[in-house]
Parts: C-alpha cells; sequence; structure tokens
C-alpha cells in the first residue's frame, strides 16, 4: 500500500501555479468552504493530502479572476471610458465581481466612478494606490497604505453605485512615483521588486473577484508594468486612423517580451475601435486593415495583430458627457446614451475571448 505525500501550508502555496504567500493560502482556508480538511494536525502545522490539495488546485484554477489590462501608448483613445464601461456592464449586466484599478495618473475613471470630492477626501489621507508604492519609496518609515481601507464598495454613478464593482482609485501623486520608484530599486531599499508591488499588495483580496480591469496610463512605464505583471489578458482600445493604431505593433511586442521576462502569459484579446466616424473615408480603410490583421504586415515579427472586436463604439457626444460623475448620468442609456449597446457587445466578447483564452 502506497503512503500518502504529505504537505503544509507552505508546500501548497509553492503548488500553486502561479506560486502564492502562505498568506494567501490562508486565507483561502478561511474563504473557501470546500478548502479540503487537513489530515493530521502537526506540532508544525496541519497538513493535507497532497493529492486532494492538488485536484482542489486544479479545480481553483478555472475559477482565477481574468485581470484585463486596458493599454495603448496614445492618449485620448477611449481606455478609460471604455475600462469603466466594460467593468461597470460587467458587475451589472452579467453580475460578475470586478474590480476597476486606476492606474493613470490622470485619475480620469476614478473621478467618473466616486466624483471629485469623495476622491479629494480619499487623496488627502492616502486611501490611493499612490500610497501603496509612496510606503515602497520610504522604506524606514511605517506603512499607511490599508488595502481593506483604500478599496471603495459598490462605485458608479449608475444606481447610486453597482453592488460588485469596487474601485482602487488613483492619484495624481503617481507622475513624481512614477520617476523615483526604479531609483529607490536600484539602489536595493527594498526587497520588493519595484514591478511587483501591486500584485503583492492584492494577495489578500484578489480572491474576492471575478475580474479586475486595470486602466492603464498611456506609457509602458513602471506603474503600467505593476498591473501587466499580474494582468492574464490586455485590450487596446484604438481610434482607427494612423496616429492611434501606429503604436500597437510596440504594445504587442513590448508585452510579449515583459510576459517572457517574467515568465507568464499575457493575452492579447483585441483590438477595440472607438470614436468611430463611419463618414470618415480613413475611419473605414484603417477599420477594413484592423479587421483583416493586416497592421503587422511587412514586419519582421512573428507575433499576430490581435484580432479587432467586432463591436465598435462610434463617436457620440453623449458618451462624453458620461465621464462627468456629477452631471446625474444615473442609467445606463443616459450614461453612454446609443453607444450602450454597442458597450454591452463588446463585453460579451471580451468574455468569451477570456474563456477562449483559458488554458
Ligand atoms: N465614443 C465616444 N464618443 C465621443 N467622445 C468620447 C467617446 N469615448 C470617449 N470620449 C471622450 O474622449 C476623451 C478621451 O476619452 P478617454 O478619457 O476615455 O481616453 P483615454 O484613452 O483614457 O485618454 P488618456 O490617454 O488621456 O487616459 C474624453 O473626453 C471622453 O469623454
Ligand atoms: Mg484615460
Amino acid at each position: 500500500m502506497s503512503s500518502k505525500k504529505l504537505v503544509g501550508i507552505s508546500e501548497i502555496a509553492e503548488m500553486a501555479d502561479p506560486p502564492v504567500t502562505k498568506q494567501a493560502v490562508t486565507n483561502w482556508r478561511q474563504r473557501f468552504d470546500d478548502f479540503p480538511k487537513p489530515v493530521q494536525s502537526l506540532q508544525a502545522g496541519p497538513v493535507w493530502d497532497a493529492e486532494v490539495i492538488a485536484e482542489w488546485l486544479k479545480a481553483k484554477a478555472g475559477h482565477q479572476p481574468k485581470v484585463i489590462s486596458f493599454i495603448n501608448l496614445k492618449g485620448g483613445v477611449a481606455k478609460t471610458t471604455t475600462s469603466v464601461a466594460v467593468a461597470e456592464i460587467l458587475a451589472k449586466d452579467f453580475r460578475k465581481h470586478v474590480l476597476f484599478i486606476d492606474l493613470d495618473p490622470q485619475t480620469n475613471a476614478t473621478i467618473n466612478l466616486i466624483g471629485e470630492d469623495e476622491w479629494g477626501k480619499r487623496d488627502a489621507d492616502g486611501r490611493t494606490l499612490a500610497q501603496l508604492f509612496k510606503d515602497k519609496l520610504r522604506p524606514d518609515s511605517p506603512c499607511h497604505f490599508d488595502i481593506e481601507k483604500s478599496i471603495i464598495r459598490g462605485v458608479s454613478t449608475i444606481d447610486g453605485g453597482i453592488a460588485r464593482l469596487d474601485l482602487l482609485p488613483s492619484s495624481i501623486e503617481f507622475i513624481d512615483i512614477q520617476e523615483k520608484l526604479p531609483f529607490v530599486a536600484m539602489q536595493g531599499n527594498y526587497d520588493n521588486n519595484p514591478q511587483d508591488i501591486l500584485r503583492r499588495a492584492l494577495t489578500s483580496v484578489i480572491d474576492r473577484y471575478d475580474y479586475v480591469i486595470i486602466d492603464c496610463p498611456p506609457s509602458l512605464g513602471i506603474v503600467t508594468k505593476n498591473g501587466l505583471r499580474f494582468s492574464t489578458h490586455y485590450v487596446i482600445p484604438a481610434i482607427p486612423d494612423i496616429v492611434s493604431t501606429w503604436g500597437i505593433f510596440q504594445i504587442v511586442t513590448s508585452v510579449d517580451s515583459f510576459a517572457e521576462s517574467i515568465n507568464r502569459k499575457i493575452k492579447p484579446i483585441g483590438i477595440v475601435a472607438t470614436k468611430v466616424q463611419g463618414n470618415i473615408d480613413l475611419h473605414t480603410r484603417v477599420l477594413k486593415d484592423l479587421r483583416e490583421g493586416r497592421l503587422f504586415s511587412g514586419k519582421d515579427t512573428d507575433l499576430k495583430q490581435p484580432r479587432l472586436f467586432e463591436s465598435a463604439i462610434a463617436q457620440n457626444a453623449n458618451t462624453a458627457r458620461g465621464a462627468d460623475a456629477e452631471a446625474g448620468l444615473n442609467t445606463f442609456r443616459k450614461k453612454y446614451g446609443p453607444t450602450y449597446e454597442p458597450h454591452l457587445a463588446l463585453t460579451k466578447e471580451i468574455i468569451e475571448r477570456c474563456n477562449q483564452h483559458r488554458n
């Protein structure tokens, strides 16, 4: 009779793919009713049957949150508008638990979701993501960032708040932080990898969510890399013109080599055409090229152009007004006008493509 292989909490943390902290395993024990019962409690702590744990981890892998970054190096292409709409629709229409992370120092998504007054209060007392990074810049001072206090629950102007939509807000201080972080890392002032600060901070909460949506600033700097570091997928919003699409090749190649350097997959699930004007010939031409996957033609690469989403978002004055949290736009229809249905269809496509891409 073969004897069972037994494992403790630290071995379970190592067995997870990707590996997690011991704290994360402790949290799973508390959070998931189906977490296996230990076979024995030794003086060193509880131990489990390794096979039972491996099975549980495998089942759990199917429930890993999808972490989707919205990214383009070009400004003003509706990264924020699209990521906020997708997050709101995922939470309200598809009843998913969603965490929205605003990584852009412009704080547009934060203000869109909670308004300027609430953001001002939180910014003043360090309940934004900037505080997390500021703590790392001062490794000898006490940490002020508290993940539970920084997450704002039930955000959105719609319905006075959407029950399953949470926000980690940004701050303008990110601009300063972005510049300082790499230097602190070079001086070896703290043991954390400066690209891994956000992922580590989220380990105790990420299991609560089905989707994490990240609004990235228009750069591939260290703050964006903190988001990409644990992203499973990314979406590229782009206006179908020359200047908004020229950087797509650079994004795809940069994200691909970054993913390889951290030994992970970050899958490009698609390009979404935004602010489309059907009466502009250039838009029609660029859309055709994107639809036919020709953007990388003639480039020296094995990488394919990410597929264009079928749902495109038209230029619309109502959608532009939707970013104003004080405007009393408390329904999808008021907030997005005629672009609500295309945003809904896009969200459906995103869910489908994430599921197709499951390993
Ligand atoms: N479908 C649309 N029709 C008209 N205006 C839009 C549409 N989508 C977004 N806008 C407007 O375009 C501007 C840029 O949008 P948004 O802030 O979402 O872009 P962004 O890519 O996040 O920009 P940034 O690079 O500055 O973060 C905003 O004023 C927004 O309200
Ligand atoms: Mg933005």
